[in-house]
């Protein structure tokens, strides 16, 4: 079982080095070995390694020392070409980067994966569920596997049916897969083309001039083309340099509809910034100013569907469910709701959800949150939400994505693309788009005076600019004080009400990059448990943006001090009271407090990044994490 990345290149640049390339713009999904398999002349090569793509490159770079060597030779004992005559024409190959779920991580366990007869050449992205009864099956045809993965299963199961034709072999196969997958393939005696299929699984091709790509994502190749097609699920792409031919199940070939990506490749770079992270957390204002300027036109789309009147009228409860950062925003999104719409919500995450038997009718909107639009868990909710008869509302930051396809409506943030494993500006832009579905809602079920409306919604503009200027100002003391405390060991962080997302989210943001532990609660909460942390080296972080609690939350941060541990606190300008008990204040902006949540996260990733940093992490691939988590 694997993930995270597949790639596969047909065309006129040297296969190894553009398939090198793209794995590294793939790099951001996370990854823990990677492998390369190409043609040079008739020969299929293949590299693979542990580790990160530095130690690809090496093996690489090796193997490529090691063949102009056997070429010098083959020249010198009288044969010019070395047999390789075509060299110029066939460049094509696959590669991958696995995240491994099980099967260690190991040179043997890394794709490509091949057939014991040498003849097809996969890369494999998702799960073979049913891969131990095919293994049984081969080892009966006397066939032993190499590896540990479901992924050289498929292999030698495409190897045994080879029919000299891999399309038609890969066509006739695939029903026997279970599971959610993408694969890329290629065989050593067709050298002019990939067969690819997605089973649930993200895959894309990319049409260029001559030459094609197909990727889990549009980033690996977006230097090269912005002009792009998704399969369906289940129907084979044949990639030829010049020509892209889709196989329906009936076997009719069609040529694919292709649309233009959006998203503009020098933004995919790191503009400057020491990393994309960084970059990532500058673009926040940029996110939310897109976000809130397109949502009413979209949400008036979505009023033909999903967000009618009638339904909006009707609705008798929202759900809705996320993974990770995506949650966290569901939880401000809740309280928005709530507060604004009078409307019970409920959130959860997804891989609970999808087993807990929910109680669903066709009067609760359920509103599924995920920034790349492919979360495993979440699509699943997803479905058994339809399938309960409840609408599904989708919010994704990803044009194109699974989620879009399965949802009865869609709106999009407009965050642009997020390379930095941990979110950030996706996270931002999905709690402005949610306090817009929230207004809306509201408006429709006459909940708030217009006057109200009018003016959250105007604040909800100038956000993007509060955002960027607070970023100017936070910055530097924020870094300061992350690189006094990078030593610490542990981090409590508090808030109540529109404090708490925050101040999980932040929690999460600093164990995600800086893999220091922390721990995330309502600020009432704390003297059942976490107090019991509390030490002079404990530093706790309070987020202090709720006038209605704030005696309540000063209390607690009494309580803290009482115990000698450093209280650094996030607050709303004006609430000068925090003073008194906090060795650390950070101010934001002053505005509705469920607006606050916007700004209040800005100063706890920055603390997160550059606390990460000082401890010389890679903050935009942490260790065991991806950004995009299609396995369950
Ligand atoms: C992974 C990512 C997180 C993200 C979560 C949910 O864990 O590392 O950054 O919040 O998945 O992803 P989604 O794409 O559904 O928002």
């Amino acid at each position: 079982m694997a993930m995270c990345g597949i790639i596969g290149y047909v065309g006129w640049r040297r296969s190894a080095q553009v398939l090198m390339e793209g794995l590294e713009r793939l790099e951001y999904r996370g990854y823990d070995s990677a492998g390369l398999a190409w043609f040079e002349g008739d020969r299929v090569q293949r590299v693979r390694a542990v580790g990160n793509l530095a130690s690809l490159r090496t093996a690489l770079h090796d193997k490529r020392r090691l063949s102009s060597a056997a070429l010098a030779e083959r020249r010198l004992a009288g044969n010019p070409t070395g047999g390789a005559t075509a060299t110029l024409e066939r460049q094509l190959g696959i590669g991958h980067t696995r995240w491994a779920t099980h099967g260690a991580v190991t040179e043997r366990n890394a794709h490509p994966h091949v057939d014991a007869r040498g003849r097809v050449w996969i890369v494999l992205n998702g799960i073979i569920e049913n891969h131990l009864e095919l293994r049984a099956r081969l080892a009966r045809r006397g066939i032993a596997c190499d590896s540990e993965t479901d992924a050289e299963v498929v292999a030698q199961m495409l190897g045994l049916m080879y029919t000299g034709d891999l399309a038609q072999t890969v066509a006739e196969t695939m029903h026997l897969f279970q599971g959610q997958y993408a694969l890329v393939a290629m065989a050593s005696e067709e050298p002019d083309l990939l067969v690819a299929v997605r089973q649930g699984a993200p895959l894309t091709i990319g049409i260029g001039q001559g030459e094609q790509f197909i990727a889990s994502s549009i980033a690996a190749f977006l230097p090269h083309t912005r002009e792009v097609a998704v399969p369906q699920d289940g129907e084979i792409a044949v990639l030829r340099a010049d020509e892209v031919v889709l196989l329906d199940a009936a076997g009719e070939a069609h040529p694919p509809s292709v649309t233009s990506a959006g998203w503009d490749p020098e933004r995919i770079e790191k503009d400057g910034y020491e990393t994309f992270m960084l970059k990532e957390i500058h673009e926040q204002g940029a996110a939310v100013r897109a976000t809130v300027q397109s949502a009413m036109a979209q949400i008036q789309d979505a009023a033909r569907t999903v967000l009618s009147t009638q339904r909006i009228a009707a609705l008798e409860r929202v759900i809705v469910v996320a993974c990770g950062t995506s949650y966290h925003a569901g939880l401000a999104g809740k309280l928005a709701l709530e507060r604004w719409a009078r409307v019970p919500v409920e959130v959860d995450v997804a891989s609970e959800f999808r087993y807990r038997d929910p109680i669903l009718n066709q009067n609760t909107l359920v509103v599924a949150i995920t920034q790349s639009g492919e979360t495993a868990d979440t699509l699943a909710a997803m479905r058994l939400a339809r399938a309960h008869g409840a609408p599904v509302l989708v919010i994704t930051n990803a044009p194109g994505s699974q989620a879009t396809r399965d949802a009865d409506g869609v709106l999009f943030t407009q965050a642009g693309i997020e390379m930095g494993v941990a979110a950030t500006k996706t996270f931002v832009a999905q709690v402005a788009m949610l306090y817009m579905v929230a207004l809306q809602v509201a408006t429709v079920r006459r909940r708030l005076p217009s006057e109200m409306v009018g003016w959250l919604a105007e604040e909800l503009q100038s956000l993007g600019d509060r955002i960027d200027e607070l970023i100017a100002t936070v910055d530097e003391p924020v870094a300061t004080l992350a690189r006094d405390l990078a030593g610490s060991q542990f981090f409590l962080y508090l808030g109540r009400l529109t404090g708490l997302p925050v101040a999980l989210e932040g929690a999460l943001k600093l164990k995600e990059i800086s893999y220091v532990p922390t721990d995330a609660y309502a600020a009432g909460e704390m003297k059942h448990g976490p107090i019991a942390l509390l030490s002079p080296q404990t530093p706790v972080i309070c987020v202090a943006t709720e006038v209605n609690v704030l005696p309540k939350l000063l209390a607690n941060m009494a309580e803290v001090k009482a115990r000698h541990a450093q209280v650094l606190a996030v607050a709303a300008e004006g609430f000068t009271e925090v003073n008194e008990y906090a060795d650390h204040v950070v101010y934001v902006p002053r505005t509705d407090p469920l607006l606050e949540v916007l700004l209040a996260i800005v100063p706890l990733q920055l603390f997160a990044y550059h606390l990460a940093r000082a401890r010389s992490l890679s903050v935009d691939q942490p260790r065991n994490l991806a950004k995009t988590v299609t396995v369950e």
